[in-house]
């Protein structure tokens, strides 16, 4: 048996929307560290899934005319929904817990209860301001300018009978966990969960656990009414995918404690005050660490399912590939702080390291071994000092990612594996192999040398490399001949498991360049039209406030006017000109910018509608006399006009009132 376990897991999704990249980047980070763990040999266990009970929920599908349960099936199980997209994006999870999942429900239902046996959990009112967003409860001084300090929506008051946790009661052991281990990482994040919530006026508030508010969540089973509280239920689903409290499952003893937590920053107060508090309290191991990561931020804000300002990660990865998104988003930002996403950055990320650095060092190796060798390569050797360097780096390779991925640092572990990436292609350079394969007598074994180095630098990187960019690794060691022994873990750190005749076929180009200019003028199109698809479809003008007196308004002299003849202002792509019979006798000319709507063959022989006793004024030369009268509104953001055509019947000049 693997004595090597490793136990890590994603917060579980509210399914209230569709996911965006900011999800992703949590679930990738989750995804690569499994990976490389998996790689280093252990018996992992990756967990995800989604957390569907609260008001959110049952209030957004009430605006979707569905039953609660429908309306998260419907974003978990449906295509393009949470299953799909962890699919997409290559997620090895294994496994997956839906909070609705019976198994899960009948859990909490028995946690709740011995909570409230042992005393932990008893029963009061609870006043104070509610977030619904963040389904939590505030006090009036954690609130940021009056506004949930999590999220910055409006909170309201709310009053109910509720039942409490007992929180106060591990005040002092949360704090003892927080400040005297390294349970809570990065450790910036520890000060001001224990001077905020802790050690804040009033010490550690016992927690609101049970809401009667709504009915969407997991019953009290002994007093019907209550809901748990949808943090009490979530956080345990940790425990329960494993089995606890359940026998869908039988792996609590070989898994728990979780070895990690990977959670956002805003989400750390749950997961390291409430959820060990929960744990002392029910008897049971706390988990080995909670890693808070920091948000993606977009134009400098917090990316969100409400705000609408969702990057899709379907669309990302349907232009780039899933593999160089999951490569940016690792390797752009530090874990643990914010990164400001861009079009530009992710573009210029795949553009640098992708297809500069890895994909040229990849064409260009298995170009030359095909060119010069055929494809295998001589089996005699010939170093030269030149070579120190490059070995020593590459040879050394692992171990400096290893110190990395253990502390979560990917953009670090990322770093190293580029920097001899780029030592390798500077290596091709100083060796110049397209000079020695001139005289292939004298230099053949020399330059079969050099072709095999930096086989053997791409094969150790592309091992690192695995967890972050499976699919297209994969592919590069199909190039290079690296079979099974030479992609493992063991394999990096031994120089020299490429075999020698290992054979080479140069396939085709892994990361295509980017045109940076003519893609991000594509992106934009295609967000303006989504912006524009997200507009109301019409929009009309609110009316006037101010009231006129009847006097003035008959001032007005509106009359049926017949079009004789109709032409576009030349040098005007607005304005058209109109000949018209206001019933005088005389014709009269009225100029209309309206040539964007109307073309002027459409118009002659039409009677509109003008106000003819404005004073004369001149446009582009020409004198207009009175306007015509159109209607108009908007429509998904553009401007639409129709101008007002009365019947046949009415005479030109009949006067309108
Ligand atoms: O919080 N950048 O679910 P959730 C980085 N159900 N991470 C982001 C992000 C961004 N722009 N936007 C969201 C919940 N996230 C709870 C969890 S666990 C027992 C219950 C991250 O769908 C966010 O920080 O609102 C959180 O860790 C995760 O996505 C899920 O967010
Ligand atoms: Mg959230």
């Amino acid at each position: 048996m693997n004595d090597k376990k490793f136990y890590i897991t994603t917060p579980i999704y509210y399914p209230s929307g569709k996911l965006h990249i900011g999800h992703a980047y949590c679930t990738v980070a989750t995804d690569a560290m499994a990976r490389y763990k998996r790689l280093c040999g252990y018996d992992v266990m990756f967990l995800t899934g989604t957390d569907e009970h609260g008001q959110k929920i049952e209030g957004k599908a009430k605006e979707a005319g569905v039953t609660p349960q429908e309306f998260v099936d419907n974003i978990v199980a449906a295509p393009g929904g949470v299953l799909d997209l962890w699919k997409l994006m290559n997620v090895s999870y294994d496994r997956f817990i839906r909070t609705t999942d019976d198994y899960h429900v009948e859990a909490i239902q028995r946690i709740f209860r011995k909570m409230h046996d042992k005393g932990d959990i008893y029963k009061g009112a609870y006043k104070g301001k509610y977030c619904k967003d963040c389904e939590a409860f505030w006090t009036e001084s954690q609130l940021v300018d009056g506004k949930c300090p999590d999220c910055g929506r409006e909170v309201h008051d709310a009053e109910e009978e509720a039942y409490f946790f007992r929180a106060s009661k591990y005040a002092d052991r949360v704090r003892d966990l927080l400040l005297n281990t390294d349970f809570l990482e990065p450790r910036s994040r520890v000060n001001e969960m224990v001077n905020n919530f802790i050690d804040c006026e009033g010490g550690l508030q016992d927690l609101c656990v049970s809401r009667t508010s709504f009915t969407w969540g997991v019953p009290v089973d002994f007093d019907p009414g209550h809901v748990v509280y949808v943090w009490l239920d979530a956080l345990f689903n940790y425990m329960t995918a494993l089995g606890y409290q359940n026998d869908k499952y039988h792996d609590l003893e070989k898994f728990w404690p979780a070895d990690v937590h990977f959670i956002g920053k805003e989400i750390v107060r749950f997961h390291s005050i409430y959820w060990p508090a929960f744990l002392m309290s029910m008897e049971l191991p706390l988990p080995k660490k909670v890693y808070g990561h920091g948000w993606l931020l977009l134009d400098g804000g917090k990316m969100s399912k409400s705000k609408g300002n969702v990057v899709d990660p379907y669309l990302l990865s349907e232009r780039y590939g899933v593999d160089a998104l999951r490569f940016f988003l690792l390797r752009s930002f530090p874990f643990g702080s914010d990164g400001n996403f861009s079009n530009e950055l992710l573009i210029q990320t795949i553009n640098n390291d992708l297809a500069n650095d890895l994909g040229n060092l990849v064409s260009r190796t298995t170009a030359m071994a095909e060119k010069y060798f055929g494809g295998t390569l001589p089996e005699a050797r010939q170093s030269a000092p030149l070579d120190d360097e490059l070995i020593s780096l590459a040879s050394g390779l692992r171990g400096r990612y290893e110190e990395q991925m253990e502390k979560f640092q990917f953009q670090n572990a990322l770093e190293e594996v580029f920097k001899v990436i780029q030592r390798a292609n500077k290596y091709i350079d100083e060796n110049a192999p397209w000079a020695l394969a001139k005289d292939m007598d004298a230099n053949g074994v020399r330059l079969a040398t050099v072709l095999y180095n930096l086989l053997e630098t791409v094969r150790v990187c592309t091992v690192l490399l695995t967890p972050f960019m499976p699919e297209s690794c994969g592919r590069i060691f199909a190039q290079i001949g690296a079979d099974e022994s030479a992609r493992t873990w063991g394999s990096a750190a031994q120089w020299g498991s490429l075999p020698a005749a290992a054979s080479v076929a140069k396939g085709e180009n892994l990361f295509p360049r980017i045109d940076m200019a003519k893609e991000l003028a594509e992106l934009e199109a295609i967000q303006e039209e989504a912006r524009k698809a997200a507009l109301p479809a019409i929009e009309i003008e609110p009316q006037l406030e101010e009231k006129v007196d009847f006097d003035t308004f008959c001032k007005s002299d509106f009359r049926a006017v017949k079009v004789k003849a109709c032409e576009n202002v030349k040098k005007s792509d607005k304005l058209l000109k109109f000949t018209l019979d206001d019933g005088t006798g005389a014709d009269r000319q009225i100029l209309s910018g309206i040539a964007k709507w109307y073309k002027p063959e459409e118009l002659i022989g039409k009677t509109l509608v003008a106000i003819v006793n404005l004073p004369p004024r001149k446009m582009m030369g020409q004198e207009s006399q009175g306007m015509l009268i159109s209607a108009v509104h908007t429509e998904k953001g553009e401007e639409c006009l129709h101008l007002l055509m009365v019947d046949d019947a009415i005479p030109a000049g009949a006067k309108l009132c």
